[in-house]
């Protein structure tokens, strides 16, 4: 076993234990967030990335928040063999499963693709578990499993059988074999956190979201317009019925969501299980509300057009995130102006650090 590195009996840590941690996608967005509050929550942590849509310079941003070591393997998820090292190697006592592939318009070109990663890739890695006893696992699903929801705040119990996209489909076939799994063996300690949508970064500046291409999603795009990285932001759609015609989501801050996770952690500590839920702040908020609350707090004009409603988008949607408050303890806290601060401020570094 790794040396530092501790394995407690089941059901006996409490705050201040070590646990084993496999962190796939540990080098991501929310994943290398996550990492950062596992180590300074007294974790070890193990990253599995195959740096798909990341990179190695992470894990120093990683270890100089939290101050500490971690361990980085780069490598695929599906690859059964370097699973099977890693497995052998470290005692691990719990997934936090973010490895995937999350865009909903590429997944649209290339199904196959986000099939294989998200479906295949999860359950090479649930072989594993399974064949090296460890039986927790925190795993990255998404509000998208809901599809155009039937009914506002979405809350768990909203259907889930229709996905718009093979993106979502792929997250609610992996959210079935969990249940499954948990049915067919009640030890195992399963939690699928439906996220809505995560924007903002580390306060430090060192982590956030860097998309490689022209982002898809509207705060990373909002960040690049206020910093000249692009010219404008295009507004889809100014007709819908919602509270000036733009379309409403959740934003969450990432950081509430990283807590969510930890919250999830501690939850299944006593529990074994699973459990589907929302992290969302429960609040929605327009296309123009999120543009306006940006150029509040960075004095920044965001130059927009609008245009035609982009296929696919729902008018709105928002949790009702009270089912994780009631079971976790836990509450989205931070504010659309903390959203908007962390992300310019990320930007802000990344532009310092290509120039
Ligand atoms: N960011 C969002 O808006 C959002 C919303 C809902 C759900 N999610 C889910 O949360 C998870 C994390 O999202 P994120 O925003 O941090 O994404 P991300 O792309 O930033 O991080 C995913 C990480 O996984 C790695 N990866 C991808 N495929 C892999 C594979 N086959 N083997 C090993 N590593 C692999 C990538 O290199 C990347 O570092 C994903 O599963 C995503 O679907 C994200």
């Amino acid at each position: 076993m790794h040396k530092g590195f501790l394995r407690p009996v089941y059901g006996s840590y409490g705050v201040d234990s070590l646990l084993n941690i496999l962190v796939t996608g540990g080098l991501g967005y929310i994943g290398s967030q996550a990492c950062v509050a596992l180590v300074q929550a007294g974790h070890g942590v193990v990253v599995l990335d195959d740096l798909s849509n990341s990179q190695r310079s992470v894990r120093e941003q990683i270890e100089k928040i939290a101050g500490s070591e971690i361990h980085l393997e780069i490598g695929d998820i599906r690859d059964e063999e370097c699973l099977c090292r890693l497995f052998n190697e470290f005692n691990f006592s719990v997934v936090f499963h973010f490895a995937g592939l999350k865009s909903p318009l590429e997944s649209v070109a290339v199904p196959v693709d986000y099939y294989d990663c998200n479906v295949n890739g999860t359950l090479s890695l649930l072989k594993q578990m399974k064949r090296s006893q460890v039986k927790t696992l925190v795993f990255s699903s998404s509000a998208s499993v809901y599809g155009i929801p039937a009914e506002i705040p979405v809350t768990e119990k909203n259907s889930v059988t229709n996905p718009s996209h093979p993106y979502g489909r792929s997250k609610l076939v992996v959210e079935n074999i969990l249940a499954d799994l948990s049915s067919a063996d009640r030890e195992w300690r399963i939690a699928c956190l439906r996220y809505f949508n995560p924007v903002g970064a580390h306060p430090s500046g060192l982590l956030g979201e860097n998309p490689q291409t022209i982002p898809c999603n509207l705060m990373p795009y909002i960040v690049r317009v206020a910093s000249g990285r692009l010219e404008k932001l295009s507004v889809f759609g100014v007709d819908y019925s919602t509270v000036d015609g733009t379309g409403v989501r959740d934003y969450i801050h990432v950081q509430d969501l990283v807590e969510g996770h930890l919250a999830a952690l501690n939850y299944l500590e006593c529990n074994s299980g699973f459990i589907t839920l929302n992290l969302g702040t429960g609040q929605g908020v327009s296309v123009l509300q999120l543009i306006h609350e940006f150029e509040n707090v960075t004095e920044i004009k965001i130059p927009f057009v609008t245009t035609e409603r982009r296929a696919g988008d729902v008018a709105e949607c928002w949790a009702d995130a009270s089912l994780a408050e009631n079971m976790l303890g836990w509450k989205a806290t931070r504010t659309l102006a903390d959203m908007c601060r962390d992300a310019w401020r990320w930007e802000q570094q990344c532009l310092q650090k290509s120039s």
